[in-house]
């Protein structure tokens, strides 16, 4: 079948086999022999070629509250429940702690595997648990915050637990008090104190202002993460461009690719119906009828170039997958 309802990038790719499940209890007949790729909406998967391996995609998503006290709720969610239906239901909820997160595309089963995060908050700051069930041993293992070992776009499902399981659920605890995240750029401006519903439309207009819709243009949001440096290559490259941006973090100094993307010159650069947005040259589209080679060859450009400019190699940041499955590496 075609494989353009499966990613968001929707390159003109068919996949082999689509398993579908709505039941915990239906994990068990799964034949993990050859253990199928799991996909939530596909908002940050990419199809490089057409797939041999079959797909999984896991539906439940069945939400409960598992308890709470004066200051806190503690969610149950599963796997399959749509991200931005949930921060949508906690802001009505009064509940603090997703609203920074709103309109983000995908499941949230996905949320947990790169640590999604945006406008200074990450999925890492609400998560207390995550249910994983582990192809190998035939049962859930909860993984605590500490074991996911989140890091910036980064958690042990990207890692060791790579193709070994699937994730079905994770706990998070919200905050009836107010907990307002507005240093960003963009929510700074807001009137202090912010309001829960404040923040969450806020966000949404920064997102639809700056972020293509991927139902009108093809795209999976970022394509490449934001390089650390170290602070010596930093001011190294002060001297040459004053107005670097840059941000300290642990391990150095976070570059916005955009920026350098932008500097390279790629800002509404397009050719071969790939391209990089007008608006977010950090994130590529497929204007309609791409396929695997030509967005390999933009991305193949982009780093070059930009690895030229400011000696900075570019990682992508949407999972690229080859025809079997395998997370594609450019050599
Ligand atoms: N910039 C430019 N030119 C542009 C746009 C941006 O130079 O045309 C520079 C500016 O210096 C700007 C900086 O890039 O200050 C940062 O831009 P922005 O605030 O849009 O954020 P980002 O670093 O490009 C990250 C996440 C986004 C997230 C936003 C908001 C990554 C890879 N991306 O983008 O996440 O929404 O911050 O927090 O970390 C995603 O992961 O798919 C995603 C969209």
């Amino acid at each position: 079948q075609p494989a353009e309802a499966y990613s968001t990038f929707r390159l003109h790719n068919t996949l082999s086999e689509v398993i579908l499940i709505d039941e915990l209890s239906d994990l068990a007949a799964v034949n993990t022999e050859h253990p199928p790729v799991i996909i939530g909406e596909g908002s940050n998967t990419v199809f490089l070629a057409s797939q041999d391996r079959p797909l999984l995609r896991f539906l439940a998503k069945f939400r409960t509250i598992t308890a709470e006290n004066r200051q806190h709720v503690e969610l149950h969610v599963e796997a399959g429940h749509n991200w931005h239906e949930l921060v949508t239901w906690a802001v009505a909820q009064q509940l603090w702690g997703l609203e920074n997160l709103a309109l983000i595309p995908g499941s949230v089963g996905a949320a947990p595997v790169q640590n999604i995060g945006a406008y200074g908050v990450e999925f890492s700051d609400v998560c207390s648990y995550v249910d994983f069930y582990d192809w190998t041993e035939r049962k859930i293992r909860r993984l605590d915050n500490k074991a996911c070992q989140f890091a910036y776009r980064d958690s042990i499902f990207k890692q060791q637990l790579q193709g070994k399981g699937i994730i079905v659920a994770v706990g998070l605890v919200l905050n009836r008090d107010p907990k307002p995240v507005v240093s960003y750029p963009g929510l700074d401006t807001l009137p202090v104190p912010a309001s829960l519903q404040q923040i969450y439309q806020q966000v949404i207009a920064i997102r639809q202002a700056k972020l293509p819709d991927y139902k009108v243009i093809a795209n999976c949001g970022s394509f490449f993460k934001n390089p650390v440096i170290s602070k010596a290559q930093y001011q190294l490259l002060q001297s040459s461009f004053a107005k670097i941006p840059g941000f300290i973090v642990e391990g150095g100094i976070k570059v916005p690719a955009a920026w350098l993307i932008d500097q390279a010159g790629f800002k509404g650069y397009k050719q071969d119906n790939v391209g990089c947005y007008e608006h977010q040259p950090l994130v590529l589209v497929n204007y309609g009828g791409a396929d695997g080679p030509a967005l390999l060859a933009l991305v193949h450009l982009i780093r070059q170039q930009v690895q030229a400019l400011f000696q900075i190699m570019l990682d992508p940041e949407v999972r690229l997958l080859d025809s079997n499955g395998q997370h594609y590496v450019e050599s």
